[in-house]
């Protein structure tokens, strides 16, 4: 295993002998956080546009010879010049048994038609936005994070991440410590964005469920915010099904709907992931 955090950037660019693959994209940096999650930065095809919040299908090739392509939110900003992803490593996935194994100068297949409901078009003008996510959920609000636009339209914007322990919470940490400093949006962050990190099932300074965390009203009082409602609130949700489906049903119970690209509302949610058996 790689060591936690550790980084490895691309080398200069040589040429390779390699099979160059249909849609390819070159991989620039590899970190591992931990034996069940890592990240990475590819290069960016030049006619890509996407919204921030919105996924891909990436993947590699198959053994059969065939793309062999998943679902990933692209975890950093519409504006950057590289595109980010934070992933999972399922030890016996079809793709992310393989996938964990990439390093600087490999290639990747991207398709380039970015889709996706957490978007900002997607939801009516607020005053605090709100980010639910649990494990890779993290992902689009990676990008959405590090988005301008985002502390355009909003006061407060609310990061709530939830992983069974510490060392899972890593990469978001970094990142909105990192914030502060960039030069390009630290100024816009200001003290716009409020991180309330969660652990389940390991010690921290804050523990406990989203659900729990927002049904006890603990994350209000510990932000100093009043509870969520329609006129104020707005939010977007990415974890699995079973985390989407509870909060969802909180977030209507203070009184938000349901939104879409077609029809914006509220809140949007989108899944991290599928096939948790519900
Ligand atoms: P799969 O056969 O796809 O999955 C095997 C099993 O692993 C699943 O049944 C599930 O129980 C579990 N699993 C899969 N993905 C995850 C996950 N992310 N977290 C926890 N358990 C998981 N994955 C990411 O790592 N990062 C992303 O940014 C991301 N964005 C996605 C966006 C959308 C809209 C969707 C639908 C999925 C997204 N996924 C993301 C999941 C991704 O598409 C793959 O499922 C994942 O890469 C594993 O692929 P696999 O072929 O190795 O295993
Ligand atoms: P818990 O440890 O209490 O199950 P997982 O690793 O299983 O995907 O879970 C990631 C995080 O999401 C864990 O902290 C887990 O808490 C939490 N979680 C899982 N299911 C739900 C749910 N239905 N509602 C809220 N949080 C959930």
């Amino acid at each position: 295993m790689t060591e936690q955090g550790a980084t490895m950037d691309a080398p200069a660019r040589t040429e390779t002998a390699k099979p160059h693959l249909p849609d390819a994209q070159t991989v620039t940096q590899v970190t591992h956080w931990t034996d069940r999650l890592f990240s990475f930065r590819v290069t960016r095809p030049r006619s890509l546009r996407f919204r921030s919040g919105e996924f891909v299908m990436i993947g590699l090739l198959g053994d059969n010879g065939k793309p062999l392509l998943r679902a990933y939110s692209i975890a950093s900003p519409a504006w950057d010049e590289e595109l980010e992803f934070y992933s999972i490593k399922v030890p016996d996935g079809p793709l992310t048994s393989k996938l964990q194994h990439i390093q600087p100068g490999d290639e990747i297949i991207l398709r380039p038609k970015p889709v996706g409901t957490l978007v900002h078009d997607a939801l009516l003008p607020g005053k605090r936005l709100w980010f639910l996510a649990t494990g890779t959920g993290l992902a689009p609000f990676a990008s959405l994070m590090r988005e301008p636009e985002t502390y355009e339209k909003y006061d407060q914007v609310i990061m709530m991440h939830t992983c069974r322990e510490v060392a899972e919470l890593e990469y978001g940490r970094q990142l909105v410590e990192s914030l502060k400093d960039d030069p390009l949006i630290g100024e816009l962050v200001g003290d716009k964005l409020l991180y309330y990190p969660t652990t389940t099932r390991e010690p921290f300074h804050h523990m406990g469920r989203v659900t729990d965390n927002l049904t006890s009203g603990k994350v209000f009082a510990d932000l100093g915010l009043p509870p969520m409602n329609r006129e104020e609130d707005r939010a977007m949700v990415c974890g699995s099904l079973a985390f989407n489906i509870d909060v969802k049903k909180i977030l209507e119970d203070f009184g938000l709907t349901e939104g879409a690209n077609s029809d914006p509302q509220q809140f949007v949610v989108e899944k991290a992931f599928v096939g948790d058996g519900i």
